[in-house]
């Protein structure tokens, strides 16, 4: 019989009841634990889920060992803190993007994981679900010709409350850090490789992060990537790639059931389904690579989340934009 695989969760908000709720759904895998700041909110959770491990003390969950893997789903300011107490205690992680504030943060993790010999890898769910793939291989085939162009924009508006996560600096907020980094990961991933040159532009709002931020990436090969987000209006979440005999449109791109190929005015529709929110073709993959004893992906790897980090630094260094835990 297969081995059931043990996740735990740190954190109780949106994200982690849509990644507990996509767990359910797979064959041999058990919650067993959660972490929450509070003791209401780890029992609410633990019991919406059936987790029979409550944690609301950060020793005590250092000590339990009974766990394969563990997601955190805490605010980017947390990531450092919560990760490094996995891996201190010998857990694998799983990291909500962004993986760390700043590069500072994103080396000391990947050094840890090395030194511990654990797995972590950034939670860019992006990566994983087939019609990025299978955008990724039509590229790779030059079914679009030599790429020369990608487009990508990520825009919302959820709220105006200073306290949220989204705008308050406390907890790293801002447009980049929650969904710039899609816009940014989906170009490497689309060209395979990372930037030579970039330059960004923001708004920063009241608090002082980039409500609105704007990048421009440039490849090797002269390839421009046209990249924009912000949490503070209604537009397009849309992506294009576009080559020299062809273009990939990938509607709603950071988690899309479909791609079109557009290419000698004939559009082909790519296909695909998901069970539940999405969430189970990044677990798996987690999963697959713990049970061959990895300690990095290689579609989402270290090099890809520190290099990020790194030109993540740089435009906030361009817009004068510290968060006031950054001395
Ligand atoms: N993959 C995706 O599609 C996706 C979508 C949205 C967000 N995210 C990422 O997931 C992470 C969490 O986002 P979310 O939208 O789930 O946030 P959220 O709803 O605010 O939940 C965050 C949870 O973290 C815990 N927490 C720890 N320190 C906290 C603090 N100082 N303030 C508030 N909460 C704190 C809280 O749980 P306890 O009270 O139990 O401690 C809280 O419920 C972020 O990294 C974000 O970028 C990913």
């Amino acid at each position: 019989m297969a081995k059931t695989f043990k996740w735990a969760i740190i954190g109780t908000g949106r994200i982690a009841n849509e990644m507990a709720h996509d767990l359910q759904l797979l064959k041999n895998v058990e919650i067993t634990a959660v972490l929450s700041r509070t003791q209401e909110n780890a029992e609410k959770f633990a019991k919406k889920y059936s987790i029979p491990n409550i944690f609301f003390n950060r020793d005590e969950f250092a000590a339990f060992t009974d766990v394969d893997v563990v997601y955190v789903a805490s605010p980017h300011n947390a990531h450092y803190a919560d990760t490094m107490l996995c891996l201190e205690s010998g857990k694998n992680v799983l990291c909500e993007k962004a993986m760390a504030v700043n590069a500072r943060e994103a080396a000391a993790m990947i050094n840890k994981a090395g030194e511990k010999q654990l797995f972590l890898m950034e939670a860019m769910w992006m990566a994983f679900f087939p019609a990025i793939q299978k955008a990724q291989a039509l590229i790779q085939k030059g079914k679009i010709g030599e790429v020369r162009q990608i487009d990508a924009n990520f825009f919302f508006y959820k709220t105006d409350d200073p306290k949220h996560r989204l705008l308050n600096p406390e907890l790293a907020g801002g447009a980049m850090l929650d969904i710039g980094i899609y816009v940014l990961y989906f170009a490497i991933l689309m060209m395979n490789e990372l930037p030579v040159s970039s330059s960004s532009v923001a708004y920063l709002g009241k608090t002082g992060v980039d409500e609105s931020s704007s990048y421009l990436l440039r490849f090797k090969n002269g390839t421009v990537a046209t990249l924009a987000s912000s949490v503070m209006v209604e537009a397009e979440r849309n992506a294009a790639v576009y080559g020299t005999a062809g273009k990939i449109q990938v509607p709603l791109f950071w988690n899309p059931d479909k791609i079109y190929c557009i290419r000698d005015g004939k559009k082909k529709t790519y296909k695909y389904k998901r069970q539940g929110n999405g969430f189970t073709f990044e677990a798996e993959h987690v999963m697959d690579c713990i049970k061959k004893g990895k300690i990095e992906s290689n579609v989402i790897t270290h090099e890809h989340s520190l290099k990020l980090a790194e030109l993540m630094d740089s435009f906030r260094r361009e817009w004068g934009l510290k968060y006031p835990f950054e001395a």
